[in-house]
């Protein structure tokens, strides 16, 4: 297993689906670093969060991330611009999965506004159980650094 720990973040827009994705960490036994926001009602802004969980994993107090957002978009921007961090916004289970094979993510971003809760937790279970590829991906991935 490559994550036992993970930090995870959300702006306003995505409190209510980050609650519910720590709730599946906690219960799946992986160790979970909430870093906000705190509620859905107080407007906040997404980099802010994207950051802190991107810093968590890259000075290694977490294995992995989690971030949400209304599109999951400006909060996977915000964690790359952290060097180290490979943050995928995905849709669905395909995309999880290829992230890790290919990309080795090390965050998942996930829009609130824009999939479901169903799919939102099967995009996270393929995240945490799909190892890197290697090979050929592993000189790819290098090159981003
Ligand atoms: C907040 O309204 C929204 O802009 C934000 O959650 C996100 O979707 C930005 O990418």
């Amino acid at each position: 297993m490559a994550f036992k720990s993970i930090a995870i973040g959300s702006d306003h827009a995505g409190f209510d689906l980050k609650a519910k994705l720590a709730e599946e960490l906690r219960t799946s036994g992986y160790e979970v670093l909430d870093l906000g926001t705190k509620d859905a009602t107080t407007s906040v802004d997404y980099p802010d969060f994207g950051k802190a969980v991107a810093e968590a994993v890259t000075s290694g107090k977490a294995d992995g991330g989690v971030v949400v957002c209304g599109t999951g978009i400006g909060i996977s921007i915000a964690a790359n611009r952290v060097p180290g961090v490979r943050a995928a916004v995905c849709h669905d289970v395909t995309s999880a999965r290829l992230c890790r094979e290919h990309n080795d993510a090390n965050v998942l971003a996930l829009g609130q506004r824009l999939v479901g809760e169903v799919v939102a937790l099967d995009c996270l279970k393929t995240f945490l159980d799909t190892e890197f590829a290697g090979d050929r991906h592993a000189r790819r991935v290098q090159k981003l650094g």
